[in-house]
């Protein structure tokens, strides 16, 4: 199984809530490593091209409003398999469809207030990562004999 690497983010809601902590605890208890960190407000401009492939979408401005409506914690995700696993640890986009045990379903609010955004395929990966971070940005995590 290759290393991969996905864009995560811990959404307003999720900071306003306290459980950064909690979000990551499952991310690294499941073998993902964060390997690159910035909290952030985004600016409109930048919630929009982030979620331009949203944008004829009609909850479209209540996502970009949402999004820009607190700061919110940009990590880039590194581990085996990493996007696939990210989206399970995640559960489904809305909350209420989400398995048990997922991040989504233990914390989410709804489908807007969803807590956690991960890449959806190995091309959006690296779309989404290069968005948010310079290659500089990101250490070198050693995997050599590791899990
Ligand atoms: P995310 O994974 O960040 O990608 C797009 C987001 O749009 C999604 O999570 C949801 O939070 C948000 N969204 C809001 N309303 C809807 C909806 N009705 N269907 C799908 N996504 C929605």
């Amino acid at each position: 199984m290759a290393i991969e690497r996905t864009l995560s983010i811990i959404k307003p809601d999720g900071l306003e809530k306290g459980i950064i902590g909690k979000i990551i605890d499952r991310f690294e208890s499941n073998g993902l490593k964060p390997v690159a960190m910035r909290m952030q407000q985004l600016s409109q401009k930048e919630a929009e091209g982030f979620y331009a492939v949203h944008k004829e979408r009609p909850f479209f401005k209540d996502l970009v409003a949402f999004m820009t409506s607190g700061p919110v914690l940009l990590m880039v995700l590194e581990g085996e398999n990493a996007i696939l696993k990210n989206r399970e640890i995640m559960g489904a986009t809305n909350p209420e469809k989400a398995a048990p045990g997922t991040i989504r379903k233990d914390f989410a609010t709804n489908v807007e207030k969803n807590t956690v955004h991960g890449s959806d395929s190995p091309e959006n990966a690296k779309i989404e990562i290069a968005y948010f971070f310079r290659e500089t940005e990101i250490v070198k995590y050693d995997w050599t004999g590791r899990k």
